[in-house]
């Protein structure tokens, strides 16, 4: 893969596991690994609880990018995109982890534990991590119009 970078992650008992396993092929590939939790496996906690904390650290520029994971990766992702200055994706194809970076500046990638396996889910996130934003004129243009929401 490319350069290394500081990459943030969480998940709650729904992407426990496959926070684990993403944890350790992140560390082989020499890419520093900041984890927010769960700590352990838990079947009653709450996703909020560790996705908040990352989308936090990811604005404030703690860690390059995230990767959230939740049981399907919906309630993870509607958590992330609360946060100012977050843009994350619910991702299920190669295709939107690469171009989601390229054209929408996605810093967050999310997965849903309980709907692929690791492998799916190293190559969505090593497409995420390699990708680039593009800095195209009408992908700046649109993300103002976002941010422009978000200052409202
Ligand atoms: C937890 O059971 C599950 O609801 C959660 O992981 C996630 O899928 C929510 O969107």
């Amino acid at each position: 893969m490319g350069q290394s970078i500081k990459v943030g992650i969480a998940a709650d008992h729904g992407g426990f596991e496959m926070k684990q396993a993403l944890i350790e092929k992140l560390l082989a590939e020499g890419h520093q690994v900041e984890d927010f939790g769960a700590d352990t496996l838990d079947p009653d906690d709450d996703y909020p609880d560790y996705i908040i904390p990352l989308g936090r650290a990811v604005v404030a520029g703690d860690v390059e990018r995230g990767i959230a994971i939740c049981g399907s990766g919906v309630g993870a992702s509607v958590a992330a995109n609360k946060i100012h200055g977050v843009r994350c994706g619910l991702c299920h194809d190669h295709f939107s982890s690469r171009q989601g970076v390229e054209d929408d500046d996605m810093n967050v990638l999310c997965l849903g534990g309980r709907v692929m396996g690791q492998a799916v889910a190293w190559d969505h996130v090593a497409a995420f991590l390699a990708a680039r934003f593009s800095g195209a004129e009408r992908h700046r243009r649109r993300l103002s119009r976002v941010a422009e929401l978000e200052a409202t």
